[in-house]
C-alpha cells in the first residue's frame, strides 16, 4: 500500500513537472532530484513562508546566506568529522550496503525481499560510515586540500555569531535564520524525495542565556507545529517524537522530532534541538575566537546556548504532496493549501475565437501583477480543468460568451469544482480574500 501511494505520486510529479530523477538521461543519479516548473514553485513557496515567519514577522531574528564549502577546521570542531557517521553493514552475499539501524525496513537489492531474516547470516558485523562528502580545493588533490560539502547550514550560523550580532545590534536572545543546501552520503537513501543525498534545509538557532534554554525549546517547539498546521498539514497527522539518550545526535543535549504520518509510516519532518554551549564552545576552543556574550542588563559574561529548528525543505514539500492528493472517481487532484499552491488561477478562454482568447489575455495580464496565473486554451475546457487540478491550483476562470456581453467570468473552485460568476473588474478582491 505504501509503495503503491508512493509510486502513484511520484508517477504525478513527473508527468506534471513537480520532481525529476537528476540526470535521467543518464540512466539517473541515484537519491538526486530536479525540481520542475511545478515544484520549484511549491518548493519557493514553502521557503518563503518559513522565511516570512521565521525573519519578517519577528523582530528577533536575523537572516544568513552562508558559504557551502567551510574552512575543514569547521567539521573538525563541529564533531562531525569523528561523530557524523551510521552504522553499516554489507551482505557478503551480494555486496548490497545498509544501515544497520534501519534493518527491519531494508529491502535486499537482489531478491526483492525484506533483508530480514533471509539475509542474517550474510550480514558483517556493523561499522561506522561518515555521511560528509569530501572534495579537494585547488588543482592538488592532497590531504590538506581536503574540504567538505557541508551535512547541515547549522555550522554557517555558528561561525558568523559575532558578525551578526554586531551589525544587528540584536541582543541575547536573538535568533539567526538560514536556508540552503547540505549534503549527506546516505547508506540508504529513499522514499522518493524523503531522504536523498542532496537536499535543502531551513535552520534558524536561537542564542539564549544558558538558565532560558529549556523554556525557549519549549516555545520553539509550539511555534514550529503550528507553522505546519498554518500551511495546510492535518495536526492529526502531525506528532512529537521526544529522543532517548540513545538517540541523541552527538551534538544534542534534549531533542523533539515533528513526525509526519506518511504513506511509510511516521517520520521525522523536523528536528528541535537544544544543543547547549557545545557549539560555541567547541569553536571557541578550535578558533581561539571569543563567542562569549556579555549581558549588559544583567551585567555577565556567558557563551549562549543554542536552541535550534532544523527542517527540510525537500520533506516539507513531500509532505505536503502526500496531504494533498486525492484519487476522485473523475480525477486525480492535489488539494494544495491556497499558500502554498503552485499556481494560484487558471485563465482560460472558452474557444479561440470570437474575441475571447483576447479577453482571457487581458485578464491574465491584470491578475499576474498579483498572483501566480497560468493562461491555456488548448484542448476542451474539461481537459485543462484536469489538468490544474493534478497542480493543484485553487481557481480557474473561464472566459465564455456571456463574457463578451456582461463581462463576468465563471469562476470554478478546485475542491468542490462549484462554479460561480464573478464580475471580471472584480476578480483581484476576489481572489484576494481566498488566497490568503
Ligand atoms: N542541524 C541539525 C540537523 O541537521 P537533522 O535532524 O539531521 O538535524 C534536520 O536534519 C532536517 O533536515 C530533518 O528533519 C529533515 O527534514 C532534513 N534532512 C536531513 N537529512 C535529510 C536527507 N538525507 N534528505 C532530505 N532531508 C533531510
Amino acid at each position: 500500500m505504501a509503495s503503491d501511494a508512493m509510486d502513484k505520486i511520484a508517477s504525478l510529479c513527473k508527468r506534471r513537472g513537480f520532481v525529476f530523477q537528476s540526470s535521467e538521461i543518464y540512466g539517473g543519479i541515484n537519491a538526486c532530484w530536479d525540481y520542475g516548473p511545478a515544484g520549484v514553485e511549491l518548493k519557493r513557496n514553502v521557503k518563503d513562508l518559513w522565511w516570512r515567519a521565521l525573519t519578517q514577522l519577528r523582530d528577533d531574528i536575523e537572516g544568513l546566506d552562508s558559504a557551502i564549502l567551510m574552512h575543514p577546521k569547521v567539521w573538525h570542531a563541529s564533531g562531525h568529522v569523528e561523530s557524523f557517521t551510521d552504522p553499516m553493514v554489507d551482505c557478503r552475499m551480494c555486496k548490497a550496503r545498509f544501515r544497520a539501524d534501519q534493518l527491519d525496513e531494508a529491502v535486499c537489492p537482489t531478491t526483492g525481499r525484506p533483508v530480514l531474516p533471509q539475509c542474517a547470516p550474510h550480514l558483517t558485523e556493523p561499522r561506522a560510515f561518515n555521511l560528509m562528502f569530501k572534495t579537494f580545493m585547488g588543482p592538488v588533490e592532497e590531504a590538506s586540500a581536503v574540504v567538505y560539502l557541508r551535512p547541515e547550514t547549522a555550522q554557517g550560523i555558528y561561525v558568523n555569531f559575532q558578525n551578526v550580532l554586531g551589525p544587528s545590534r540584536q541582543k541575547v536572545p536573538f535568533g539567526i535564520a538560514q536556508i540552503g543546501k547540505a549534503f549527506r552520503n546516505e547508506i540508504s537513501p529513499g522514499n522518493f524525495i524523503f531522504r536523498s543525498r542532496e537536499f535543502e534545509q531551513m535552520e534558524m538557532q536561537f542564542f539564549v542565556p544558558p538558565g532560558d534554554a529549556s523554556s525557549w525549546f519549549d516555545y520553539w517547539k509550539g511555534q514550529r507545529m503550528e507553522w505546519y498546521r498554518e500551511i495546510g498539514i492535518d495536526p492529526g497527522r502531525l506528532r512529537f517524537h521526544e529522543h532517548g539518550p540513545d538517540e541523541l545526535a552527538h551534538y544534542a543535549k534534549q531533542a523533539v522530532d515533528i513526525e509526519y504520518e506518511f504513506p511509510f509510516g511516521w517520520k521525522e519532518l523536523e528536528g528541535i534541538h537544544n544543543r547547549s554551549d557545545f557549539d560555541l564552545r567547541r569553536h571557541i576552543e578550535h578558533s581561539g575566537k571569543d563567542l562569549s556574550y556579555f549581558d549588559q542588563e544583567s551585567n555577565q559574561h556567558f557563551v549562549p546556548h543554542i536552541i535550534e529548528t532544523s527542517a527540510g525543505a525537500d520533506r516539507t514539500v513531500l509532505t505536503l504532496l502526500v496531504e494533498a492528493y486525492a484519487e476522485e472517481e473523475e480525477r486525480t487532484v492535489l488539494r494544495f493549501h491556497p499558500k502554498v499552491a503552485p499556481v494560484k488561477v487558471a485563465v482560460f478562454p472558452l474557444v479561440k475565437r470570437d474575441g475571447m482568447p483576447e479577453r482571457a489575455r487581458a485578464i491574465t495580464t491584470d491578475l499576474r501583477r498579483r498572483f501566480r496565473v497560468f493562461y491555456d486554451e488548448k484542448g476542451a475546457v474539461g481537459r485543462r480543468y484536469r489538468r490544474q487540478d493534478e497542480i493543484g491550483t485553487p481557481f480557474c476562470v473561464t472566459v465564455d460568451s456571456q463574457t463578451l456581453i456582461d463581462d463576468t467570468v465563471t469562476v470554478r473552485e478546485r475542491d468542490s469544482m462549484a462554479q460561480t460568476r464573478v464580475s471580471s473588474e472584480g476578480l483581484v478582491a476576489y481572489f484576494r480574500d481566498r488566497l490568503a
